[in-house]
């Protein structure tokens, strides 16, 4: 009896199951098996209980501060190449494996130092990760299945036009040379025999606001019972009341009671972190930027595009139950003819 060698008999499997050249990585905690032979440093706890999946512009940045004030909750590492999110999911970040990820959440216990609360020493911290992308990766509901099964799924929706807008005015602030080049009207009016560039950006600007194709494609993955879905619109106006029902949904405990640590900010038009009587730690300007108000046309148009994708939401919100309209919605929805 002989084999071939190593990775001629790799080669040869792949040609077999080409289905599983891409990797779906599964948690070896979930199989007595894997679990007997991992290595000893290696801990179940060092995955996220939940999944702050975006999308972007939603506001992902405000409730991602406000989990992080909270002690029992605590958000990934830093990445020591970006400094950014963590983007597992959805690029070639997959590809470095379950080892790189787990590393950006180490199973400590250490005192969480931009937390008002006391340290609960010796409990796990409810981990936790935010990649504002997650929300409509293609491959990304299935891959995060895959690994972590029980996480809750966290989203935060605002009007899709205003996310649009938004975002073209975030890639204009970071030096985006097309978003610099053509106006928002021009960017959402792109044909497709428009320069690729300007395609891309058209797509990249509209696709995520496409709620409920995105949330129907993680409730293929996910039960609905697993996901919470915050209207961006109250996570503006009523941070601490939004607050309140995230912690009772990922049964957090103790409750923190937000109302303590949370203040409007006049000068910053936002709520911020109230860090003594009279100091306010906000938001960067990045967050809650100023910009001129979106145009007529490319409103009217907005409404338009996103009518049968709202009504399409409207309809998974009624199906899912006890998830109230937000009133963007209904204001997208009254005057989209
Ligand atoms: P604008 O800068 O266009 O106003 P994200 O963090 O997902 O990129 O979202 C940014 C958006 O969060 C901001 O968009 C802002 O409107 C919104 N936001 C909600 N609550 C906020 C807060 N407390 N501070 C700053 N921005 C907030």
């Amino acid at each position: 009896l002989a084999s071939a060698p190593p990775i001629q008999l790799a080669e040869m499997y792949f040609r077999l199951h080409p289905e599983e050249v891409d990797p779906v990585w599964g948690n070896p905690c979930d199989d007595a098996r894997h679990k007997k032979i991992w290595s000893k440093t290696k801990n179940c706890e060092s995955l996220p209980k939940f999944l702050v999946i975006g999308p972007q512009k939603t506001g992902t940045t405000a409730l991602y501060t406000f989990l992080s004030m909270h002690n029992s909750i605590a958000s990934n590492i830093a990445s020591p190449d970006t400094f950014e999110e963590v983007q597992f999911f959805n690029g070639n970040n997959y590809y470095r494996g379950l080892d790189w990820y787990m590393d950006f959440f180490p199973a400590d216990t250490l005192p969480n130092t931009s937390s008002p609360l006391p340290t609960a020493l010796g409990s796990p911290r409810y981990m936790f990760e935010k990649s504002a992308t997650y929300f409509d990766g293609e491959a990304v509901p299935k891959r995060a299945h895959a690994l972590l099964p029980h996480a809750k799924i966290v989203t935060i929706l605002i009007s899709p036009a205003k996310r649009a807008y938004s975002w073209y005015q975030h890639q204009r602030a970071h030096g985006d040379i097309i978003a610099n080049n053509y106006s928002f009207y021009q960017v959402i009016t792109a044909s497709d025999s428009a320069p690729r560039a300007l395609k891309d950006l058209r797509n990249r600007c509209l696709n995520p606001g496409k709620y409920a194709q995105h949330l129907e494609h993680w409730l293929a993955y996910y039960p609905a019972q697993q996901l919470h879905i915050i209207d961006g619109e109250q996570l503006r106006l009523n941070p601490i009341e939004v607050m309140n029902e995230l912690q009772r949904f990922l049964k957090i405990q103790p409750l923190l009671d937000y109302s303590n640590h949370l203040r409007y900010d006049v000068k910053k038009g936002f709520y911020c972190q109230a860090v003594s009587e009279k100091r306010n730690k906000c938001l960067g300007k990045s967050k809650g930027r100023q910009y001129p108000s979106m145009d007529e046309r490319s409103g009217k148009l907005l409404q338009r595009y996103y009518l049968n994708h709202n009504t399409a939401l409207v309809k998974l919100l009624k199906k899912l139950g006890s998830r109230p309209i937000p009133q963007w919605l209904k204001d997208d929805l009254s005057t989209g003819t």
